[in-house]
């Protein structure tokens, strides 16, 4: 009897927000409690990519992470799966003999390799570009129609910040308002050329991973945070407008003022939890290194020249103006953290890697 496999590969990059999404109102179908907006990473860099494949001879769904085969059992898998299937199309590769019918699909078994281009131990989110590299590719082996912000809302049942990567250039998740979580999707606010002279550096300082989980964290956050609520009805939704048009206007002075105040409310929230969450903890002096070289050069310059911001980890991220900016920030980075001593720093230079030699 003749078989068939039907393969797709996929790359989808991370996504760092520079307007947080903290806190679910939704846990199921993981809805947020406010509007987030994130830069997508150049694909070169920090990406997932992920092969699907689909054949008869497959008995059961099977999945593999970076080479070891992970449990697909999980609600956050299993929702993503069901969705896709659920918009399935007909396939046919005459080439091939290959012919599925739209109700074949329920009965087909698919393998996932998938691999992230990065160490995992930098500790970096990798679950953002994991979910939206599987929805994605998942929608091309099954020819599912819809677009990237129809896909994106599935990829937001694997992981919230997943639905920000179905896009490049800056990204906006529309919290939404629906019980079902039809209108939770993620629309792209401009392209990656719009403004293209902005260099990010991820500042790894420490390749632990994070102690507390953010679906724990979140969870904490709603239920005791009086600051998170303060934030999502009353800061929020002005600091996305006020994004909104800084990047439009690519206006670096407004956009690193948003984007530091809100890396830092972000975590003043954390430690306003009840128990406090402490993401920047282990190697708090060498964040607080980092924060202060930025806040003292963007102050004596007049103009900020970079922008900082940490997720629920302890590396940073930072975001200079242009390249000028990048190689002084490089230099001032060094000075900080000299390559004898105990707190090694590993730099990951996105959009010119030329910085660093
Ligand atoms: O999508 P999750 O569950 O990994 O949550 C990500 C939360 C932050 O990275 C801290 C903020 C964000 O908007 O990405």
């Amino acid at each position: 009897e003749k078989t068939w496999v039907r393969m797709v590969t996929a790359q989808t990059p991370t996504n760092i927000a520079v307007i947080k999404y903290w806190g679910k109102r939704d846990e199921t179908l993981i809805l947020p409690v406010n509007d987030s907006i994130s830069v997508t990473l150049d694909p070169a860099h920090l990406c997932t990519i992920t092969t699907v494949a689909v054949s008869p001879s497959f008995d059961q769904d099977r999945m593999w992470l970076n080479g070891k085969e992970i449990s697909l059992s999980g609600g956050r898998y299993q929702n993503c799966l069901r969705e896709i299937r659920a918009r399935a199309c007909e396939v046919e590769d005459k080439e091939k003999g290959i012919k599925i019918a739209k109700n074949d699909w329920e009965k087909l078994h698919v393998r996932v390799a998938s691999y992230n281009n990065f160490p995992t131990a930098a500790g970096l989110a990798s679950s953002a570009a994991g979910f939206a590299c599987l929805v994605f590719a998942l929608a091309k082996l099954m020819k599912a129609k819809e677009d990237n912000s129809e896909l994106s809302a599935i990829a937001r049942q694997g992981s919230g910040s997943a639905c920000r990567s179905l896009f490049g250039g800056f990204v906006k998740w529309i919290m939404g308002k629906a019980e079902d979580g039809s209108d939770s999707l993620a629309v792209q606010l401009v392209d990656e050329k719009h403004w293209d002279e902005l260099v990010i550096i991820i500042a790894v300082v420490s390749s632990r991973q994070k102690e507390t989980s953010s679906t724990t964290g979140m969870r904490d956050s709603v239920e005791t945070s009086l600051l998170l609520q303060h934030r999502a009805k009353e800061v929020v939704p002005k600091r996305i407008k006020q994004m909104e048009e800084a990047i439009k206007n690519r206006d670096f002075g407004s956009f690193a003022q948003l984007t530091c105040a809100d890396s830092n409310q972000f975590h003043a929230v954390c430690l306003d939890t009840c128990p406090p969450i402490f993401y920047m903890n282990d190697t708090s002096h060498r964040q607080v290194k980092i924060i202060s070289c930025v806040e003292k050069w963007n102050c004596s310059e007049g103009t900020p020249q970079v922008a900082y911001t940490f997720d629920a980890g302890p590396n940073a991220v930072l975001i200079a103006h242009n390249r000028k900016a990048a190689t002084q920030l490089i230099q001032k980075l060094l000075f900080c953290f000299p390559p004898s001593s105990d707190a090694d720093l590993n730099c990951y230079v996105i959009g010119d890697k030329s910085i660093l030699k």
